[in-house]
């Protein structure tokens, strides 16, 4: 199948052209960094605003260079939820107008299984279920069991902030710009993951959820110390990574102790981490599980990662594009899953 991805369910308007779920023709990717940098986090309604000036000629360039016609297209692939609002709906619109354009069937995906089925990209062999999926974004923390394309079920996820806006937030304590993320990870690498003991919340001992929350403010009532005053930046920051890296590490120990995986991926864009990369691999190894990273491209927010989903649910979630719409909390277009 050859598809259309388009994916605006943030702050980065993308879009691409997608075989067979794996062989990416192009992936093309505006982010908004600039526009939103100054206010320190994204403005929802400056994101809309961007995504409804370029998305058209990010379309056109997805097929452009792709060297596809339109008319190759077997179908396009929009997410649809979650996400912020406003954004979600000019991918959404233009999707549907597309597919009503060129009567091709309109795929509505769930970015959370866009960010899953990202890790096969590239990938000529196909992923074998069940397999783990250890999700971290800006916006979700979740431990995943797929058991197909259509059943999966959450194992445990965060009470409170996500990985990536822990990140964020303990970038923006530091004094980094936005987005923090990739400048914290940067930082860390001159620093000792030692200097400081960080504790390593777990909110409820009886599950495999997650808490940052309270990490990041331990960040900050340290910065605000005697001791914090003078600590070296990179070493603050290597510090606060390693206890993120301890506490999914951690969750990911307990999981296998439960069930027996032989594949992991890691997505979402902390899979970029270097310091999670470097654990995450270790990890596998001592367990004997084959593990899976996505390269950096296709870590963070993509539209190729939207097709290869659309791809691998098929039928299940094809969409009618007169009624299909944007919903900012979907938990899930199909199947349910249990936990959520
Ligand atoms: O998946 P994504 O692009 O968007 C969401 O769906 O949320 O993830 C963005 C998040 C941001 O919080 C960003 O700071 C974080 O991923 N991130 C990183 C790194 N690269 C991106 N966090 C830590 N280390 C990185 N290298
Ligand atoms: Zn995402």
């Amino acid at each position: 199948m050859l598809l259309l991805g388009i994916e605006t369910s943030c702050d980065d308007t993308a879009t691409a052209i997608v075989r067979d779920a794996t062989t990416v023709l192009s992936n093309v990717s505006t982010n908004q960094d600039e526009f939103h940098a100054r206010y320190g986090g994204i403005v929802p309604e400056i994101a809309s605003r961007r995504h409804t000036a370029l998305l058209s000629a990010a379309i056109e360039d997805a097929l452009g260079r792709a060297k596809t016609p339109l008319a190759d297209l077997d179908g396009i692939a929009v997410t649809a939820g979650p996400g912020l609002i406003g954004s979600l709906v000019v991918g959404v619109a233009a999707a549907k107008a597309l597919a009503f354009a060129i009567n091709k069937p309109l795929y509505a995906v769930n970015h959370l299984h866009g960010h899953i089925f990202a890790a096969f990209l590239d990938d000529p062999e196909p992923p074998r279920y069940p397999f783990l999926a250890l999700l971290v974004s800006g916006g979700h923390s979740q431990l995943v069991a797929v058991e197909s394309p259509l059943e999966m079920r959450i194992l445990g996820k965060t009470r409170d902030d996500a990985a990536g806006e822990a990140f964020d937030k303990t970038a923006r304590l530091l004094g980094l710009p936005y987005p923090g993320g990739p400048q914290l990870d940067a930082l860390a690498r001159d620093g000792d993951p030692s200097a400081i003991r960080f504790p390593r919340h777990r909110p409820d001992p009886g599950t495999l959820d997650l808490s940052f929350s309270g990490l990041k403010t331990s960040v900050r009532y340290f910065l605000e110390s005697e001791r914090g005053k003078s600590a070296r930046p990179a070493d603050v920051a290597a510090s606060f990574q390693a206890a993120v890296v301890d506490i999914l590490i951690d969750r990911l120990d307990r999981v296998v102790t439960q069930n027996r995986f032989e594949l992991a991926v890691l997505s979402g864009g902390v899979a970029a981490n270097s310091a999670l990369q470097r654990a995450f691999r270790a990890w596998g190894e001592r367990n004997d599980i084959r593990t899976v990273i996505p390269p950096p491209r296709y870590c963070t927010d993509n539209a190729a990662m939207i097709a290869a989903a659309a791809d691998r649910q098929g039928a299940a979630v094809r969409s009618n594009p007169e009624t299909l719409g944007a919903d900012p909390n979907l938990s899930f277009i199909f199947p349910r899953i249990s936990g959520e």
